[in-house]
């Protein structure tokens, strides 16, 4: 390990859950790699909306995993770009000095995070820290919801929620992947989300989406929570509907949606399928090649200094984010 890492850095926490203005700067212990974990000083941490319901401790059942009283991990920050400096009991030495891309489990907004050495993937030079951080959470699932959802070539997919961090790259994806991408977001962002490859977009706050013309293969939700019956009818007979994210109960988040689209798909051809996407390295290296080649663009609406924090949570927050929020590391 590594002599010339200080035993304390600054990080940014959240010791009690409740909004974005009780983050606080402190000065805590530098952490330690442990087998098979290496240290990154962060050079820059996307947000993503689990941020923030980890910060709100919002639904409540998420606190019998996270903390009941309070979060047992303070320090919200999952996707990060960083520079290794140490490394942990059985991970190569010569990992030192690399640049990286990293899913943590949290930790990313302080000055060093420890993250999984078998989670790294290597940032090319040519792909700036503030956009390789967008990649794992909100691309990974959007890769993950085209796979659920079976998108390919020919395909026509309605994207419901389009202009958000995962919107912004399943609706890139998805047109990579051949599909005919029709989109709903806010009306500001209609030219963007067309930019991005929609053929066709929807300002979510005046469409109603069952007088829309046509079938859908697959509809990705995950802004807004429709009533799944009614998704259900805008299908093809063997369609699928993928559940990323919505709005969900105070207590019990998504279960009750989860447990009526599985209910709603016994003995039909039209399925609801739930996606709980989880970290693939393998995926976020997909990711990383397609950002250098210039296939997928990061939609960044904006890249604030380590001491405004406080306003990315916030920014986030309120639920009206275009593209992703980055925070760069300490200087
Ligand atoms: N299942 C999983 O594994 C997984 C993984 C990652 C994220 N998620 C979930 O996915 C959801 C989205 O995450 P995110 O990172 O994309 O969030 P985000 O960046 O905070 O999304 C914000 C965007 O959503 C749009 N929006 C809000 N309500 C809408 C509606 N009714 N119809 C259409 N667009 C709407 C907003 O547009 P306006 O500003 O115009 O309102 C804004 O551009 C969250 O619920 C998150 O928890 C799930």
């Amino acid at each position: 390990m590594s002599t010339t890492i200080t035993k304390t850095m600054p990080a940014w926490l959240n010791d009690s859950y409740g909004p974005a203005a009780g983050t606080r700067r402190e000065t805590v212990a530098t952490p330690q790699p442990g087998r098979g974990e290496v240290l990154l000083r962060i050079r820059a941490t996307a947000l993503n909306a689990a941020d923030v319901r980890l910060m709100l401790g919002d639904p409540l059942l998420m606190r019998l995993v996270f903390g009941l009283r309070r979060p047992k991990q303070p320090i919200r920050g999952n996707d990060v770009a960083g520079t290794v400096v140490a490394v942990g009991e059985d991970v190569d030495a010569a990992l030192i000095g690399d640049e990286v891309v990293a899913e943590l489990d949290s930790g990313g907004l302080a000055a060093y995070a420890v993250a999984r050495a078998d989670r790294l993937v290597t940032r090319p030079e040519a792909l700036a820290p503030e956009a390789a951080a967008t990649l794992p959470i909100s691309g990974g699932t959007a890769v993950q919801a085209l796979d659920a959802a079976g998108i390919s070539t020919g395909q026509r997919v309605l994207v419901i929620g389009a202009s958000g961090g995962v919107g912004t790259f399943v609706v890139q994806l998805a047109a990579l992947r051949g599909a005919e991408v029709w989109a709903t977001c806010g009306q500001p962002n209609r030219a963007l989300v067309e930019s991005l490859g929609a053929t066709r977009t929807f300002d979510y706050r005046t469409t109603d989406l069952s007088t829309l013309p046509g079938s859908f293969d697959a509809i990705i939700e995950i802004a807004g929570s429709r009533p799944l019956r009614r998704l259900k009818r805008l299908l093809t007979p063997t369609g699928v509907v993928a559940m990323v994210g919505g709005d969900g109960g105070h207590v019990l988040g998504p279960i009750p949606r989860i447990l009526r689209g599985l209910l709603l798909s016994i003995g039909s051809r039209r399925s609801i399928r739930m996606v709980a996407a989880v970290a693939k390295r393998d995926v976020n290296e997909q990711l990383v090649a397609l950002a250098l080649a210039g296939r997928i663009t990061p939609v960044i609406e904006r890249t604030l200094p380590w001491d405004a924090a406080v306003e990315g949570l916030a920014r986030l927050e309120s639920g009206h984010t275009v593209g992703k929020v980055v925070v760069l590391g300490m200087p």
